[in-house]
């Protein structure tokens, strides 16, 4: 049995910019999807995929429901499945088999379709280690690229590289259509808030190229993120990078999501306690809608407002993860 983890991410700027060829920096946060993959003698894959949890918030595919009594919806148990499926089919491929079983555990503390990146991490890990336990070691970035192409397949197309990339090579990375490059940046003091719920990516996808294609406001909105993240990438890259600036940045990366339609209420509201208690920026990460946002933040005092606030199901620190996917 192999066993590999990979970590899930924030996007400190750039997200739905990045499906239109805008570049995006996310950043590697260690919250891990972790999967266990067995080789079978019978050709069959079985998936157990019961335990996956973030602090306080166990979510049970088996029973669909997490320790809160909220209902997982369908569409992501289901999607969950396809993801996991498409990975052990691309590592079949990478290793020239095609009627190879596997059991395959996965164990998760990344909040699913919340904008951490839990898809591509669960498909990172399961990819690195279903390969490893056919005795291949794969590069992190064929891994990538093999990652990036389940979800595209499960996601109809609209996905970018970037939750792959930055999954399976850890740190801070730039991701501008296929140039995936990791960067140079140093530790960032990130808090999360999570409003319990989810996005649908794809729906929010479709209604920021519906939005674009219709009004020529919301397409130069989406340049004009392009313009934040190239700002804050040359910031992010600095010797000493001001956290004031890429705070600011943070904030306006935010205000450009809620035109096009992507934040919600929760998400505004956690965004704003966090911005009230000192932060020095905050917005939301992922593909918005429900879910989580990212605060930049090196004192207690966000963390804090943030698990009082009403929005706010769970607030944590995160560090930048170094690593990327990790096969022992
Ligand atoms: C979703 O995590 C981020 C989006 O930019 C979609 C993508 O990049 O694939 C909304």
């Amino acid at each position: 049995m192999v066993t590999a983890s990979a970590p899930g991410k924030v996007y400190l700027f750039g997200e739905h910019a990045v499906v239109y060829g805008e570049p995006a920096v996310p950043c590697a946060v260690e919250r891990r999807a972790t999967v266990a993959v067995e080789e079978r003698a019978d050709g069959r894959l079985r998936v157990d995929a019961r335990d996956l949890e973030i602090e306080g918030f166990t979510v049970e595919y088996g029973a669909a429901t997490d320790e809160l009594g909220v209902e997982v919806p369908t569409e992501l148990l289901e999607a969950a499945t396809e993801y996991v499926d498409g990975a052990v089919e691309q590592a079949r491929d990478a290793c020239d088999v095609s009627d190879v079983g596997f059991d395959v555990t996965v164990e998760s503390e990344i909040p699913l379709g919340a904008g951490l990146g839990s898809s591509a991490a669960v498909v990172v890990a399961t990819i690195a280690a279903t390969a490893a336990e056919l005795g291949v070691e794969l590069d992190p970035r064929e891994v990538a690229t093999r990652a990036y192409q389940v979800e595209s397949d499960v996601q109809d197309g609209q996905a970018s590289r970037a939750d792959t990339f930055c999954s399976a090579m850890g740190g801070a990375v730039r991701v501008e259509g296929e140039d995936c490059r990791t960067l140079d940046a140093p530790d960032l003091p990130f808090v999360i808030g999570f409003d319990g719920g989810s996005g649908n990516t794809g729906e929010l996808v479709a209604g920021v190229r519906d939005l674009r294609e219709r009004y020529d406001f919301a397409a130069d909105t989406v340049t004009a993120i392009g313009d934040i993240v190239r700002r804050g990438e040359a910031v992010l890259t600095e010797d000493d990078p001001s956290l004031d600036e890429l705070g600011r940045l943070m904030d306006f990366d935010h205000g450009l999501l809620e035109a096009l339609g992507v934040s919600s209420r929760s998400l505004d509201e956690m965004v704003w306690t966090a911005r009230e208690a000192g932060a020095y920026g905050a917005k939301l990460t992922g593909a918005g809608g429900g879910g989580c946002i990212v605060a930049l933040d090196d004192s207690p005092a966000t963390e804090t407002a943030l698990s009082y606030s009403q929005s706010c199901e769970v607030a944590f620190r995160a560090e930048l993860a170094r690593d990327g996917v990790i096969v022992p």
